[in-house]
């Protein structure tokens, strides 16, 4: 008996297969081989649902949103809006204006480290993250430091990859104003206590920024009960368009805090001498916004909440667990995080070969994975290595997907071990 034949099957519980059918790429052959995506991390696979979305707005209710009296712009707009409802109900804000449209992840910290720490926050100010953050969860807040001289403080992790509680509590004091906190490590797959962390940082007075970019594919989320001031994620990693995203922020909070960015949509009345600003969420979505996109995140949302969520949820533990499983068979292979509460991610790394040559055979061997840093360069410090080979899954993702990349790393193996 191996390690993997204790697991629980989901078969009859979760239609893998029907879910698989909704995804036109998963059929297609990578350089002659059956395609096993695991780069879903990274960013999802879209299903029929979102591509047609994409097509249909293009080509039957195509036009510029909330600027014309005309038949094709009041289509495009009632399309438009309703996604907000939709994003509403996902993450069961309170009001629909405290959602705002974005880029994506990165612009939505972006937007916060902007529009309320350049204000919210002054000099000598903490802005507490932890060593599990993602570049994106980094950056915005050490070029705010260079401007305005706040105080960047870091929370570690243990080698697990779980979150240093202790650590973080520890450095959590009156000083700190903002958490800045990953729902889940991209890295390395740790899901934080991330309602500890709420509830401990509002008893200091701070406000938190959650980054849900991957945390909402996997978990379902309430922005209420987790208590987050802010939380973002990007439509590309929940199987909607690339260049899509979300800003939750509670109305509170986004109603004191200026504009970012200034342009059409986002004023009531201009003059040259004086603007006023639109009320939310309009106040934060300057210019024309991506129209098709933010529908195809829509047609994304309504796809990925047709889903059983247990049966969904238990399946993605199914994969995980065996994958996890496999992985720790195969000869030379360390898995970095193996935090007790872990999503969707294997990373690892093998002691006879550099995880860009792994990525490069598996690649041969139909197999597709992240390798590098995974722009988290301080997750891979604190192991001391330059990088991991990343599998990661999705909703579509079969213990067939792990075979086959259990096979590659055979012939991985041949050639370096
Ligand atoms: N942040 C994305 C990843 O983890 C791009 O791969």
């Amino acid at each position: 008996m191996t390690a993997t034949d204790s697991l629980p099957r989901t078969a009859g519980v979760y239609d893998v297969e029907r879910v698989r059918a909704d995804f036109p790429i998963l059929a297609e052959k990578v350089r002659g081989k059956r395609l096993a995506f695991l780069d879903s991390a990274a960013s999802a696979q879209k299903p029929r649902a979102v591509i047609e979305s994409i097509a249909h707005t293009y080509t039957r209710e195509y036009a510029n949103v909330h600027r014309g009296v005309h038949y094709l712009s009041e289509r495009a707009t009632v399309a438009y809006v309703a996604v907000r409802g939709k994003v509403q109900r996902l993450i069961n804000a309170a009001r629909e204006d405290e959602i705002i449209f974005t880029g994506g992840t990165t612009d939505g910290i972006n937007l916060v480290a902007q529009a309320y720490g350049r204000t919210a926050l002054k000099s000598g100010d903490e802005v507490l993250i932890t060593e599990m953050e993602h570049h994106s969860n980094i950056v915005p807040w050490q070029m705010l430091r260079d401007e305005k001289g706040i105080v960047l403080r870091v929370a570690p992790i243990h080698d697990d990859g779980s979150l240093d509680m202790d650590a973080f509590q520890a450095l959590l004091t009156e000083k700190t104003r903002l958490v800045a906190v990953t729902q889940v490590s991209n890295a390395l797959g740790t899901v934080t206590p991330i309602r500890d962390i709420c509830r401990l940082a509002h008893a200091v007075g701070a406000k938190v920024l959650v980054d849900g970019a991957q945390g909402i594919p996997h978990i379902a989320t309430d922005v209420q009960d987790m208590g987050a001031d802010f939380y973002v994620f990007s439509g590309h990693k929940l199987y909607g368009p690339t260049g899509t995203g979300v800003l939750y922020g509670r109305a509170e909070l986004l109603d004191a805090m200026p504009p970012w960015r200034g342009g059409g949509d986002m004023i009531r009345s201009v003059t040259f001498e004086h603007t006023e600003y639109a009320p939310l969420p309009h106040k934060f979505e300057a210019g024309t916004p991506n129209i098709a996109g933010v529908i195809g995140m829509g047609a994304g949302i309504d796809w990925f909440t047709a889903l059983d969520r247990d049966g969904l949820d238990a399946h993605e533990a199914d994969i995980l667990a065996y994958g996890t499983a496999r992985l720790a068979e195969v000869p030379g292979l360390r898995l970095v995080g193996t935090a007790p509460e872990k999503v969707a991610v294997m990373s690892f790394v093998l002691d006879y070969a550099h995880p860009h040559d792994i990525g490069t055979i598996l690649d041969q061997e139909g197999v597709a994975v992240r390798t590098g840093h995974h722009c988290a360069q301080p997750v891979m410090q604190h192991y001391d290595i330059a990088a991991t080979v990343r599998p990661s899954i999705g909703a579509y993702s079969t213990r067939e997907d792990i075979e086959q990349l259990v096979a590659g790393l055979g012939k991985v193996r041949e050639m370096f071990g």
